[in-house]
């Protein structure tokens, strides 16, 4: 059971020009954030079977408003909900449980269509990312593009928990089965449990990156860590390079506890600098 707790912890990387307060809002772990035409838009984990929108002008707007809901699944558990502007439309993609399923590792992960470039929907189910060829409990479910191809990221289960990498024609089309993309190796993944989750696309001056979640979300020393494509080849685990640090951890001068499963997002007033990454990106 312990293992598949979300996470409670939130943790963002923001501009300080909007006069905003930690937590930015409450009740939204795993947040996911995004600036788009004017306003922040934010999706967290609910435990539910509804998924819900904050939208606010300003950051600091998010603690004052309601969850809007913008698509009721057929399902329960919902976590780790992403929306992603892919030609036009947000693809809302999200982990849960069927309706007809009982007990642990019953997530899967799906996605969701807005009709139009409108974050707040309406959403039309698409798909089930069921792999036939190794169904195991999949969560925490983001979207990467590489050279143009496509790719759904997300954890599951094998002798532990690992990311995965899923090629994809568009965000509801898999192409194939999943491949790993990392495994907890150093010990600052294997706290509490042996875990890769939550990964996390970045991208910097023509590289990609993946920050993803490590060990149990349910302790203080869950964090985030960093994979870099170096290679030809995205679905070939040996073509990604691990850092062999955390790139965000537990700092007890900071008052800073359990930093994981984040999400990334720009500010209107982003200036092109990434000066709060860490120096080994250059
Ligand atoms: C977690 O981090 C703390 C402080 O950084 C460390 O003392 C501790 O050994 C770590 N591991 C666990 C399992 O708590
Ligand atoms: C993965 O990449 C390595 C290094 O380029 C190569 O030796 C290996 O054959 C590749 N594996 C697959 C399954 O393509």
């Amino acid at each position: 059971m312990f293992k598949l707790l979300t996470c409670f912890f939130m943790f963002w990387v923001g501009s300080s020009a909007d006069q905003y307060t930690n937590p930015i809002a409450l009740k939204a772990p795993d947040p996911w954030m995004v600036y788009y035409n004017g306003y922040y838009y934010l999706v967290a984990t609910t435990w539910s079977n509804d998924i819900g929108i904050r939208k606010a002008s300003k950051l600091s707007g998010l603690k004052d408003v309601e969850n809007t809901v913008v698509h009721t699944i057929d399902g329960r558990v919902m976590w780790a909900p992403e929306i992603h502007l892919i030609d036009g439309r947000w693809y809302l993609f999200y982990c849960a449980c069927a309706a007809d399923t009982e007990g642990n590792r019953c997530h899967r992960n799906h996605v969701v269509q807005s009709a139009s470039d409108d974050p707040m929907g309406p959403y039309t189910f698409m798909a089930d990312f069921v792999d036939d060829t190794n169904d195991v409990e999949e969560l925490d479910p983001s979207y990467i593009i590489i050279n143009d191809q496509q790719y759904l990221l997300g954890s599951y289960f094998g002798k532990t928990q690992n990311l995965y990498i899923r090629p994809m024609a568009n965000p509801y089309t898999p192409t194939g089965p999943k491949y790993l993309l990392s495994s907890p190796t150093y010990d600052w993944e294997k706290e509490g449990s042996t875990v890769n989750e939550g990964p996390e696309p970045l991208y910097h001056d023509g590289r990609v990156f993946v920050v993803y979640s490590a060990s149990a979300c349910r302790t203080a020393n869950y964090t985030l860590g960093l994979l870099e494509f170096v290679g030809t080849d995205p679905l070939n685990s040996t073509h990604w390079e691990k850092y062999p640090e955390p790139v965000f951890q537990r700092s007890e001068e900071n008052h800073v506890y359990g930093p994981g499963h984040n999400g990334f997002f720009k500010s209107p007033r982003w200036n092109g600098g990434l000066d709060r990454l860490p120096r080994q990106l250059g």
